[in-house]
């Protein structure tokens, strides 16, 4: 079987996630051929790096060339749809990193258009731009990766194992997600990022409910068990008068998430077909490093999950410099004291199975794990949240 030709789009850290565990997978399996960002300097520096050997700021260009059989994109958000629908139009197979799509403004519309446009036209925007991509891909009969690191998660893998050998109903999941902030600038406003919290770190939990809920209804009933409704709140926490107050005080240094027209903090129920619920709750003001979690608690037991910070290992340093430069957990803001550093990062977090499982399906003309209809559905869930939020009032979901 030949080896499969990547073009990646994107030079920060989604795309370095992905060259990184690009790199562990069988030789002959994968090669990342070719690299594309919005300047030459920033793609160029990464394909260095990594001895990558085509370097370009215009996406054309990358899809132009037949050595690559596949574009995976790690660009900001209100790109996702165009180049995702681009690509499968030149015939290249998609790995895409979350989320699918969003709502990113239309002519007309005043701008910060956080501030200013209907949840319930965005809404319409989002899901005629999931849609677009998922007909564009079933028009080629290309293979859609919908990079949901969480689905991938060993941590989440061994709850399905479990969920799977009881014979009892998984009543309730609760999903969360906090830190102190991303490192997008393109995260502040929703131009360019579709959404705040409740998008962009909410659709990991989303995903990941979507995802077990889908799979406990084919194991126990020979079909998936659907999302039907969402209630959700959203909030500005971090320019809250509480928040303001402390700036005076300066005691708010640690938590660099600065919005400007997208939410911090959110809190969305999906209720499914069976009369179950799902808690999902992200938070862009959690000091203490990646917080990453999913409960589900069943008839019969109670399963929780920790992508980061588990105690496989522990550490106490009386000085943050006392272990120097090793990597302990995405946004943590010291290493003095007690801490839990991630043993694998990657592993706990999804990332290099996820990768064995795009470039598996790919070359064996199979669905992956995480596809197309996940990555659409999520938005659908997302987005009834934000019309929900903005109105007061349940979303049903169509
Ligand atoms: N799964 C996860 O846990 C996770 C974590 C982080 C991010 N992500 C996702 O990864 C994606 C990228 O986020 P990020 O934080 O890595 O990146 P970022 O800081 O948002 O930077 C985006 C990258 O896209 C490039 N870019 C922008 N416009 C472009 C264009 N027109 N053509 C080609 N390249 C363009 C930029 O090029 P320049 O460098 O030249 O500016 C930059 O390298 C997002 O979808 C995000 O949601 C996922």
């Amino acid at each position: 079987m030949k080896t499969l030709g990547i073009g990646l789009v994107g030079a920060r850290y989604g795309a370095r996630m992905h060259l990184a565990n690009f790199a562990h997978l069988p030789p002959g399996s994968a090669v990342v051929r070719g690299l594309c960002a919005r300047t030459l300097e920033s793609a160029t520096a990464l394909a260095q790096e990594n001895n990558i050997p085509f370097v370009t700021d215009d996406f054309g260009a990358l899809l132009a060339r037949d050595d690559i059989d596949v574009i995976d994109l790690c660009v900001p958000p209100a790109l996702h749809h165009e180049f995702a629908i681009r690509a499968a139009d030149a015939g290249k197979h998609i790995i895409m990193e979350k989320p699918l799509t969003g709502y990113f403004g239309a002519p007309g519309d005043t701008e910060p258009i956080g501030r200013h446009v209907p949840r319930s036209r965005m809404r319409e925007g989002a899901m005629r731009n999931a849609e677009a991509v998922r007909a564009a891909v079933r028009r080629n009969g290309v293979r859609f990766c919908y990079a949901e690191n969480w689905v991938y998660s060993p941590t989440i893998a061994k709850m399905r194992r479990l969920i799977g050998a009881s014979k009892g109903s998984v009543l309730e999941l609760r999903a969360e997600e906090n830190h102190s902030g991303s490192n997008s600038v393109y995260s502040r406003d929703w131009k360019s990022n579709g959404g705040g919290a409740l998008l962009r770190m909410g659709v990991h939990s989303v995903g990941a409910c979507l995802h077990l809920k889908q799979w406990e209804g084919e194991v126990r009933r020979g079909q998936g068990i659907r999302p039907v409704s969402v209630v959700a709140d959203t909030a500005n926490l971090v320019h809250s008068p509480a928040a303001d107050r402390a700036r005076q005080a300066n005691a708010n240094r640690w938590i660099s998430a600065d919005p400007i027209d997208v939410e911090n903090w959110a809190s969305l129920i999906i209720g499914f077909d069976d009369g179950t619920r799902a808690s999902v709750l992200v938070s862009d003001a959690g000091l203490g490093g990646l917080n990453t979690r999913v409960t589900a608690y069943m008839t019969d037991g109670v399963i929780k999950t920790n992508m980061t910070a588990n105690d496989a290992i522990e550490t106490y340093a009386p000085d943050a410099t006392v272990f120097g430069d090793e990597f302990f957990t995405e946004k943590l803001e010291t290493k003095a004291g007690w801490n839990r550093p991630s043993c694998d990062a990657d592993w706990f977090r999804g990332f290099a199975q996820e990768i064995t499982d795009f470039v598996g399906a790919i070359r064996g003309d199979r669905e992956p794990r995480s596809g197309i209809d996940l990555a659409v559905a999520c938005i659908d869930v997302i987005y009834a949240g934000y019309v929900s939020a903005e109105e007061g009032r349940r979303v049903s979901l169509s």
